[in-house]
């Protein structure tokens, strides 16, 4: 098995450029030895400030989302042109926040999976059901869908470049974790699914975070787990007090 742990920071809408910077100075003093893989994943307006001080460390430099069309008349939306100029290397896409609050569909999320590709970039796509559709017995098929439709017309020589995300929403933001079981039965669900578009060694390399109340007291339970293969982290991802023991679990 070729897969290894991937820990990632997503800021959503917090910190200022000196904020961020702080921030980003602690993690690469503090993340210097760590085993992982590492991402940080900070507000448009602060990714040059933070790119400059990750560039050349461990830590990736991460978008939280991508316009869908690569130039024109989008007025408020951010280019994979514009990100890639800020030394951008990866960007999340389908975040629960963004196909509930902001209306993104699987389509309009498959296009921009297809777009950063087309540019290099590596994808966190996020998929992850509601509370009603997991208590309705619905978690499995709507990550299946969320899966198979924003990779929809991904090559397999591409797959290398995404990884996945699963955020159950009720468990974003609410301090309500998925047991390390429960999360554990939907990657390897998820890794069925991907195996079955993209057959088994592809399934067994291709990287699940899980994200979702992650904190340092159960960073290490939830990745001890087969199929879970990091997290992307909400909350905690915004000290370097409660990302740093999350990053160097284990
Ligand atoms: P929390 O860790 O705050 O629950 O957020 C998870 C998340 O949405 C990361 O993308």
């Amino acid at each position: 098995m070729s897969r290894s742990y991937y820990i990632a920071g997503n800021w959503k809408m917090h910190k200022t450029r000196a904020e961020a910077a702080e921030l980003a100075k602690a993690l690469v003093a503090q993340l210097k030895d760590g085993k992982h893989k590492y991402l940080v994943a900070p507000s448009f307006t602060s990714l040059e400030t933070v790119g400059a001080i990750v560039k050349g460390t461990n830590i990736r430099l991460g978008a939280q989302n991508m316009a869908a069309e690569e130039i024109g008349a989008h007025t408020g939306e951010v280019s994979v042109l514009q990100l890639k100029d800020l030394g951008v290397q990866t960007v999340i896409l389908g975040h629960s926040e963004r196909r509930h609050n902001y209306k993104e569909d699987n389509a309009l999320i498959n296009k921009k999976v297809k777009l950063a590709l087309q540019h290099g970039l590596e994808v966190i796509l996020c998929v992850g059901e509601l509370l009603e559709e997991r208590e309705a017995g619905k978690a499995e098929s709507v990550c299946e869908t969320q899966t198979v439709k924003g990779l929809e017309g991904v090559p397999a020589s591409e797959l290398g470049k995404i990884v996945i995300a699963y955020e159950p929403v009720w468990a974003i933001g609410t301090g309500k974790t998925a047991t390390p079981e429960d999360a554990d039965a939907i990657h390897a669900y998820i890794r069925k699914v991907v195996g079955k578009l993209y057959g088994d060694a592809a399934a067994e390399n291709i990287i699940i975070q899980y994200g979702g109340s992650v904190k340092a007291e159960n960073a290490a339970q939830l990745m001890g787990k087969e199929n879970i293969d990091g997290a992307l982290v909400g909350g905690a991802a915004l000290k370097a007090d409660t990302f740093v023991p999350i990053a160097k679990f284990g």
